[in-house]
Protein backbone atom coordinates (compact mmCIF):
# COMPACT_ATOMS: atom_id res chain seq x y z
CA UNK A 1 0.00 0.00 0.00
CA UNK A 2 1.51 3.50 -0.95
CA UNK A 3 1.16 6.12 1.34
CA UNK A 4 -1.44 9.12 0.30
CA UNK A 5 0.45 12.23 -1.19
CA UNK A 6 0.25 15.27 1.01
CA UNK A 7 -2.10 18.08 -0.63
CA UNK A 8 -1.14 21.47 -0.85
CA UNK A 9 -2.81 24.73 -1.38
CA UNK A 10 -2.79 28.33 -0.73
CA UNK A 11 -5.09 30.44 0.82
CA UNK A 12 -5.32 34.04 0.10
CA UNK A 13 -6.29 36.15 2.77
CA UNK A 14 -7.87 40.11 2.45
CA UNK A 15 -6.38 41.90 5.25
CA UNK A 16 -7.54 45.67 5.19
CA UNK A 17 -5.93 48.40 7.89
CA UNK A 18 -8.71 50.65 9.72
CA UNK A 19 -8.68 52.34 12.67
CA UNK A 20 -10.53 50.60 15.46
CA UNK A 21 -14.08 50.15 16.43
CA UNK A 22 -15.54 49.38 20.08
CA UNK A 23 -16.66 45.71 18.69
CA UNK A 24 -12.99 45.33 18.08
CA UNK A 25 -11.72 45.82 22.06
CA UNK A 26 -12.65 42.08 23.24
CA UNK A 27 -10.99 40.35 20.34
CA UNK A 28 -7.76 42.45 20.79
CA UNK A 29 -7.39 39.81 23.55
CA UNK A 30 -6.84 37.58 21.64
CA UNK A 31 -8.64 34.38 23.11
CA UNK A 32 -6.46 35.45 26.45
CA UNK A 33 -3.44 36.13 25.01
CA UNK A 34 -3.97 39.65 25.72
CA UNK A 35 -6.80 39.66 28.50
CA UNK A 36 -4.15 41.62 30.80
CA UNK A 37 -3.97 44.64 28.83
CA UNK A 38 -7.72 44.88 29.15
CA UNK A 39 -7.56 48.47 30.81
CA UNK A 40 -4.93 49.60 28.22
CA UNK A 41 -7.27 49.13 24.94
CA UNK A 42 -10.31 50.11 26.98
CA UNK A 43 -7.88 53.58 27.79
CA UNK A 44 -6.90 53.81 24.20
CA UNK A 45 -9.97 53.13 22.42
CA UNK A 46 -11.34 56.42 24.84
CA UNK A 47 -8.72 58.11 23.88
CA UNK A 48 -9.50 57.70 20.46
CA UNK A 49 -12.67 59.31 20.82
CA UNK A 50 -10.98 62.04 22.43
CA UNK A 51 -8.56 62.43 19.67
CA UNK A 52 -5.81 61.97 21.62
CA UNK A 53 -4.68 58.57 20.41
CA UNK A 54 -5.32 56.23 17.40
CA UNK A 55 -5.59 52.51 17.57
CA UNK A 56 -5.16 51.10 13.96
CA UNK A 57 -5.54 47.63 13.12
CA UNK A 58 -5.25 44.87 10.09
CA UNK A 59 -8.46 43.21 9.72
CA UNK A 60 -8.94 39.77 8.65
CA UNK A 61 -12.70 39.01 8.52
CA UNK A 62 -13.57 41.17 11.17
CA UNK A 63 -10.55 40.25 13.57
CA UNK A 64 -7.33 42.44 14.69
CA UNK A 65 -4.80 40.48 13.43
CA UNK A 66 -2.36 42.77 14.21
CA UNK A 67 -2.16 46.62 15.41
CA UNK A 68 -0.29 49.56 16.41
CA UNK A 69 -1.33 52.45 18.45
CA UNK A 70 -0.49 56.13 17.88
CA UNK A 71 -0.14 58.71 21.17
CA UNK A 72 -0.48 61.81 19.41
CA UNK A 73 0.01 63.82 23.15
CA UNK A 74 1.99 62.98 25.89
CA UNK A 75 3.66 64.57 29.01
CA UNK A 76 6.58 63.69 27.51
CA UNK A 77 7.64 66.24 24.87
CA UNK A 78 10.29 64.76 23.04
CA UNK A 79 8.31 61.64 21.89
CA UNK A 80 4.55 62.54 21.84
CA UNK A 81 3.91 66.59 21.98
CA UNK A 82 0.45 67.11 20.09
CA UNK A 83 1.27 68.62 16.92
CA UNK A 84 5.02 67.81 15.97
CA UNK A 85 5.96 64.28 17.54
CA UNK A 86 3.54 61.26 17.80
CA UNK A 87 4.18 58.12 19.26
CA UNK A 88 3.70 54.68 17.90
CA UNK A 89 3.59 51.92 20.30
CA UNK A 90 2.01 48.27 20.90
CA UNK A 91 3.01 46.88 16.90
CA UNK A 92 2.16 43.40 17.10
CA UNK A 93 0.65 40.76 14.64
CA UNK A 94 -0.36 37.15 15.49
CA UNK A 95 2.26 34.90 15.36
CA UNK A 96 0.67 32.85 12.33
CA UNK A 97 0.70 35.60 10.54
CA UNK A 98 4.13 37.38 10.98
CA UNK A 99 7.04 37.99 8.49
CA UNK A 100 4.52 38.87 4.87
CA UNK A 101 4.61 42.53 5.56
CA UNK A 102 1.85 43.48 7.82
CA UNK A 103 3.75 45.14 10.13
CA UNK A 104 5.76 47.10 7.67
CA UNK A 105 1.95 48.12 6.28
CA UNK A 106 0.77 49.25 9.80
CA UNK A 107 3.74 51.17 10.34
CA UNK A 108 3.59 53.27 6.65
CA UNK A 109 -0.48 53.30 7.77
CA UNK A 110 0.23 55.18 11.06
CA UNK A 111 3.08 57.61 9.85
CA UNK A 112 0.78 58.59 6.96
CA UNK A 113 -2.19 59.27 9.40
CA UNK A 114 0.31 61.18 11.53
CA UNK A 115 1.14 63.03 7.99
CA UNK A 116 -2.45 63.61 7.39
CA UNK A 117 -2.57 65.76 11.05
CA UNK A 118 0.43 67.90 9.88
CA UNK A 119 3.20 66.27 12.32
CA UNK A 120 6.47 65.94 11.30
CA UNK A 121 8.14 63.56 13.61
CA UNK A 122 7.29 59.67 14.41
CA UNK A 123 8.65 57.81 17.43
CA UNK A 124 8.63 54.36 18.67
CA UNK A 125 10.61 52.36 21.57
CA UNK A 126 12.16 49.17 20.98
CA UNK A 127 13.29 46.45 23.70
CA UNK A 128 17.01 46.47 23.76
CA UNK A 129 16.87 42.72 23.56
CA UNK A 130 14.14 43.21 20.65
CA UNK A 131 16.55 43.26 17.53
CA UNK A 132 14.15 41.74 14.92
CA UNK A 133 11.98 44.67 15.93
CA UNK A 134 15.18 47.44 15.51
CA UNK A 135 16.31 45.92 12.16
CA UNK A 136 12.49 46.53 11.28
CA UNK A 137 12.45 49.82 12.04
CA UNK A 138 15.78 50.95 10.63
CA UNK A 139 15.14 49.69 7.67
CA UNK A 140 11.47 52.10 7.18
CA UNK A 141 14.34 54.49 8.05
CA UNK A 142 13.80 55.45 11.88
CA UNK A 143 17.07 56.31 13.97
CA UNK A 144 17.96 55.47 17.57
CA UNK A 145 17.81 59.03 19.18
CA UNK A 146 18.36 58.04 23.12
CA UNK A 147 17.98 54.94 25.59
CA UNK A 148 15.22 54.80 28.16
CA UNK A 149 14.85 52.39 31.53
CA UNK A 150 11.39 51.32 30.04
CA UNK A 151 9.91 50.89 33.54
CA UNK A 152 5.97 51.09 33.27
CA UNK A 153 2.95 49.85 35.09
CA UNK A 154 -0.43 48.78 33.89
CA UNK A 155 -3.18 47.21 36.02
CA UNK A 156 -4.54 43.82 34.64
CA UNK A 157 -8.54 43.05 34.13
CA UNK A 158 -8.72 42.08 37.74
CA UNK A 159 -6.92 45.76 38.95
CA UNK A 160 -3.33 44.39 40.20
CA UNK A 161 -0.54 46.46 39.43
CA UNK A 162 2.07 44.96 37.20
CA UNK A 163 5.57 46.51 36.93
CA UNK A 164 7.27 46.08 33.29
CA UNK A 165 11.54 46.44 33.34
CA UNK A 166 12.26 46.49 30.08
CA UNK A 167 15.10 48.96 28.65
CA UNK A 168 14.46 50.10 25.43
CA UNK A 169 15.74 52.40 22.59
CA UNK A 170 14.11 55.52 21.49
CA UNK A 171 13.96 55.85 17.66
CA UNK A 172 12.78 58.66 15.35
CA UNK A 173 11.92 59.26 12.04
CA UNK A 174 10.97 62.35 10.06
CA UNK A 175 8.30 62.06 7.93
CA UNK A 176 8.92 63.58 4.78
CA UNK A 177 5.80 65.49 2.81
CA UNK A 178 5.87 63.41 -0.65
CA UNK A 179 3.00 66.23 -2.25
C1 LIG B 1 7.67 43.06 15.01
C2 LIG B 1 6.41 42.57 14.30
C3 LIG B 1 5.26 43.50 14.59
C4 LIG B 1 6.69 42.55 12.81
O1 LIG B 1 5.50 42.19 12.14
P1 LIG B 1 5.55 41.40 10.75
O2 LIG B 1 4.21 41.44 10.14
O3 LIG B 1 6.17 40.08 10.97
O4 LIG B 1 6.55 42.35 9.95
P2 LIG B 1 6.94 42.30 8.43
O5 LIG B 1 6.52 41.02 7.81
O6 LIG B 1 6.47 43.56 7.81
O7 LIG B 1 8.50 42.40 8.53
C5 LIG B 1 9.23 41.30 9.07
C6 LIG B 1 10.37 41.89 9.83
O8 LIG B 1 9.98 42.04 11.18
C7 LIG B 1 11.05 41.67 12.04
N1 LIG B 1 10.61 40.67 13.02
C8 LIG B 1 10.78 40.83 14.33
N2 LIG B 1 10.29 39.77 14.99
C9 LIG B 1 9.80 38.92 14.05
C10 LIG B 1 9.15 37.65 14.10
N3 LIG B 1 8.91 37.03 15.26
N4 LIG B 1 8.77 37.05 12.93
C11 LIG B 1 8.99 37.67 11.75
N5 LIG B 1 9.60 38.88 11.65
C12 LIG B 1 9.99 39.49 12.79
C13 LIG B 1 12.16 41.18 11.22
O9 LIG B 1 13.11 42.26 11.20
C14 LIG B 1 11.57 40.99 9.84
O10 LIG B 1 12.49 41.50 8.94
P3 LIG B 1 13.59 40.58 8.25
O11 LIG B 1 12.91 40.16 6.98
O12 LIG B 1 14.71 41.52 8.08
O13 LIG B 1 13.89 39.45 9.16
C15 LIG B 1 6.02 41.12 14.74
O14 LIG B 1 7.11 40.29 14.56
C16 LIG B 1 5.54 41.01 16.16
O15 LIG B 1 4.36 41.18 16.45
N6 LIG B 1 6.45 40.72 17.09
C17 LIG B 1 6.08 40.60 18.50
C18 LIG B 1 5.75 41.94 19.11
C19 LIG B 1 6.89 42.90 18.95
O16 LIG B 1 8.05 42.56 19.16
N7 LIG B 1 6.55 44.16 18.60
C20 LIG B 1 7.49 45.22 18.46
C21 LIG B 1 7.56 45.95 19.74
S1 LIG B 1 8.77 47.23 19.60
Amino acid sequence: MTARELSNFTVRVDVQLRLAIRADLPKLEWFGQYTHYRTLFKRAYREQQEGRRLMLVADCNDFPIGHVFIQLQSDENAIADGYSRAYLYSLRVMELFRGRGIGTRLLREAEAHVRSRGFHWTTIAVAKENGGALRLYERLGYQIFRDDPGIWSYRDESNETHWVNEPCWILEKPLVDLH
